[in-house]
């Protein structure tokens, strides 16, 4: 009761205040000098697994959520693509293959990084590509759990020239240790080798908080092999020993907010980022919500398309607010001056405008978000605006060429994805001058460039398939098997060159030097996890050398931690071939076991079968084992997994039971 009276008080106030005011004037010129170099707003495929799921869509949806989110003036319009250097460490929604799982192992085939560079780059050529490393293979520490080595050096070195070699690609910025420690020895001796190679990758530091600034202004030397500052969701902000760096700084890992609802946050951060913090990029975590629900992070990106099977993908109002940006500038255009184009508007919100390095372009942004979005992840301080204000924008006489400009709306009050981007007309200016009504909670861009609302019809939404079988014989060398989301570890299709085909493999033998806590075995997840219903999974598998496999049903947990829940049926070579049911993935605690005579080196055909009230587990088709777990009590994924050992996989099958007891 109080807060409303108090909210009833501030308001009246409110219309009182705006009743007394003027409209404001708001000068746009150049004459007196610009601004900062635009480098772009960007999103980040990594970080990880996020973009897992879009590899295994059909030609025609990947390319249309390709042509949204990179061809120039169709959606996003994105100028700058980060993605994660794959460690085969979970970074936040699974882990992404490395192209050194080993010292003497290389491979630039793996994982869908490089596919994502390649087909941005053919529809932008002028993309910008950063790469970042989350965590690293355990090798590259020479023994100790650093990554401070000549060896990560050598590491991320044949992943810079992998990508020139085998895809054409010159990547123009190498991060460091996405958000954990730093090394100048590591940073120094990495800035000699990208210049000995002749690659003219810069280097940015640190992709962590802003808590590095002092740092880097006791030490010239180091300050000197960074070419870009760049910090994660920093509010609009930037502390002072930071912008005293004079150096390009950046909010290189940004937004983390649901690709519809999200827009809010997000229209203001593109603008405010630069408006309060000078900050010339901005850079969206993530890229394309194309990892499992149920997750980390479910619904987070720029567009969303986790439906593989169904080819299905839904465009949210998040997305055209990027658009707003990405049609209407480019990389190397520069902002207006302070002052003169870009600042806080009178009663609230924000404007910035930029320009093309002719002069001849104009393109003014304006966002009036409301009180809501300071709901916005990682932000703490926030102007937002809670009263309509109207604002007449001046364009001085170096911009006299300009008579009419573009305008492009998106109401923000609106849930409405229809009610995003859409093209208002033109105005005609009047003495170099336009007058906006602005309502709390919208986003105009007024631009010299007509944007256009790209659209395909993307195919309806379905289920996960089953009943479900892969018997991995079709796919590529190196690649993954469709809709398998690694958690831990790292399958990938090797061919057995004998009658069993192309099988998975786990390809990861010890524990890596990770970026968060990872589960004690690998395992890789499947299908949807609000599975309750009976379920029988069965895969072949056959342990190498010795170690663990196991499938399992009711996998409820993903992304870093030590592990899930779940009904999980394992045999272990090392435990005297003996198999066991437990309740989670840690392995621990078996519920059910019994000796059996697993050996390395043969196939073995494991099936679980979870009903409504226990289940079962079978051993090349005879039953071995039963216990009291059940559908009743477990939901979630199906799951395969291992031991930190090579063990291979083939013939995975998921379906209905034959029965129900
Ligand atoms: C805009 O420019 C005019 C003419 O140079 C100047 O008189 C006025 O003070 C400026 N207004 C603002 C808000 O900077
Ligand atoms: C790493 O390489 C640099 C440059 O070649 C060399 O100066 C340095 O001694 C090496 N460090 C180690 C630990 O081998
Ligand atoms: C941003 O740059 C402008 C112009 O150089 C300067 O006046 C302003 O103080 C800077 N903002 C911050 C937060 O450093
Ligand atoms: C803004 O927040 C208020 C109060 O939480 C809520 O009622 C309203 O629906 C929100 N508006 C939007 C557009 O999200
Ligand atoms: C703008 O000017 C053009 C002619 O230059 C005219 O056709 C058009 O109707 C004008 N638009 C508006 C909204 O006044
Ligand atoms: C603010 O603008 C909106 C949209 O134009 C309008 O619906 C609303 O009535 C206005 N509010 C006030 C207090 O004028
Ligand atoms: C600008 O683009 C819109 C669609 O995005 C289109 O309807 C309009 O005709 C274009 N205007 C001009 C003058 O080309
Ligand atoms: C998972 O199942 C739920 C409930 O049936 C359904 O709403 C959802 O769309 C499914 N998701 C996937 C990814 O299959
Ligand atoms: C691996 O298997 C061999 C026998 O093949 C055994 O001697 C050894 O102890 C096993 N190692 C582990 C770590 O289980
Ligand atoms: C393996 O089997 C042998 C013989 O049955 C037994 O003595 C030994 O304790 C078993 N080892 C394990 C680890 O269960
Ligand atoms: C396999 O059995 C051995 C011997 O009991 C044990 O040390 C090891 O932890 C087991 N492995 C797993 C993954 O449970
Ligand atoms: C489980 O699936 C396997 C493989 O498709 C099949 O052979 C078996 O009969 C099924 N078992 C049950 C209990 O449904």
């Amino acid at each position: 009761m109080l807060s409303v009276k108090a909210i009833f008080v501030i308001s009246v106030f409110v219309v009182l205040f705006s009743i007394s005011n003027a409209d404001f004037l708001y000068n746009v010129s150049k004459v007196n000098g610009l601004g900062r170099t635009l480098d772009g707003v960007g999103g980040l495929s990594g970080g990880g697994c996020v973009t897992r799921l879009l590899q295994d869509y059909n030609i025609r949806s990947y390319s249309e959520i390709m042509d949204y989110l990179f061809l120039p003036g169709f959606g996003a319009s994105l100028h700058i693509l980060k993605v994660e250097i794959g460690g085969d460490v979970q970074s936040t929604d699974g882990t992404e293959p490395s192209h050194m799982h080993t010292a003497d192992d290389e491979n630039y085939e793996r994982g869908y990084e490089w596919m994502t560079m390649v087909e941005a780059k053919r529809r932008n050529p002028n993309i910008i590509l950063y790469a970042l490393s989350w965590g690293f293979p355990s090798w590259v520490g020479e023994g100790t759990k650093s990554p401070w080595t000549n060896s990560t050096v050598r590491y991320t070195m044949n992943w810079l020239l992998g990508a020139k070699k085998y895809y054409s690609l010159d990547i123009d910025y190498i991060g460091i240790w996405n958000e954990r420690n730093w090394d100048k020895g590591y940073t120094l001796t990495l800035k000699a080798a990208i210049a000995a190679a002749g690659l003219k990758t810069k280097i940015v530091g640190h992709d962590s908080w802003w808590d590095f600034c002092d740092t880097l202004a006791r030490d010239p030397e180091w300050s000197a092999a960074v070419d870009v500052i760049g910090a994660h969701y920093v509010g609009s902000s930037i502390p002072k020993e930071c912008a005293a760096l004079n150096k390009i700084q950046w909010s290189s890992e940004d937004m983390s907010l649901d690709y519809d609802t999200g827009s809010l946050c997000w229209a203001r951060s593109l603008n405010q980022n630069y408006v309060r913090a000078n900050l010339t990029a901005t850079i969206a975590w993530d890229l394309l919500n194309s990892f499992y629900d149920g997750l980390p992070w479910t619904g987070v990106g720029i567009l969303r398309a986790n439906e593989p099977w169904s080819g299905h993908y839904q465009i949210g109002r998040l997305l055209w607010v990027t658009a707003h940006w990405g049609q209407f500038t480019k990389a190397g255009w520069s902002f207006l001056r302070h002052g003169s184009g870009v600042g806080l508007l009178d009663k609230g919100g924000s404007y910035v405008s930029l320009t093309d390095p002719n002069g001849q372009q104009l393109t003014i942004i304006i966002e009036t978000m409301d009180r809501n979005s300071s709901q916005c992840a990682h932000s703490s301080t926030v102007y937002y605006t809670t009263t309509n204000q109207t604002a007449t924008f001046q364009l001085d006489s170096s911009f006299s060429h300009i008579t009419q400009l573009y305008v492009f709306f998106t109401d923000l009050n609106v849930l409405d994805v229809n009610q995003a981007f859409n093209y208002k007309g033109i105005i005609n200016l009047s003495d170099g001058k336009f007058t906006l009504q602005l309502p709390v909670g919208v986003l105009y861009t007024i631009s010299t460039i007509n944007g256009t609302k790209g659209a395909y019809v993307a195919p309806p939404s379905q289920p996960f398939p089953l009943p479900y079988a892969d018997d991995f014989d079709k796919y590529r060398i190196s690649s993954e098997a469709a809709y398998f989301s690694d958690q831990t570890g790292s399958w990938e299709i090797i061919d057995t060159a004998s009658a069993r085909g192309k099988v998975m493999r786990q390809m990861v033998p010890e524990t890596t030097i990770s970026w968060c806590d990872e589960a004690q075995y690998p395992y890789s997840i499947i299908g949807n996890f609000t599975w309750k219903q009976p379920l029988n999974v069965t895969v072949d598998v056959m342990i190498e050398k010795n170690g663990t496999a196991f499938v399992a049903l009711g996998v409820s947990q993903g992304g870093c931690g030590s592990g899930s829940r779940g009904i999980v049926f394992s045999v272990n070579t090392t435990n005297n071939g003996s198999w066991q049911i437990t309740e989670s993935t840690k392995l621990t605690n078996p519920v059910a076991s019994d000796s059996y005579s697993i050996v390395a080196g043969t196939w073995y055909t494991l099936t679980l079968v979870v009903l409504q009230d226990h289940s079962i587990g079978y051993i090349n088709g005879n039953a071995v084992g039963r216990c009291e777990l059940s559908a009743s009590s477990y939901s979630g994924w199906a799951a395969i997994g291992s031991s930190y050992d090579y063990v291979q996989f083939d013939n995975f099958r998921l379906q209905s039971p034959n029965y129900i007891l």
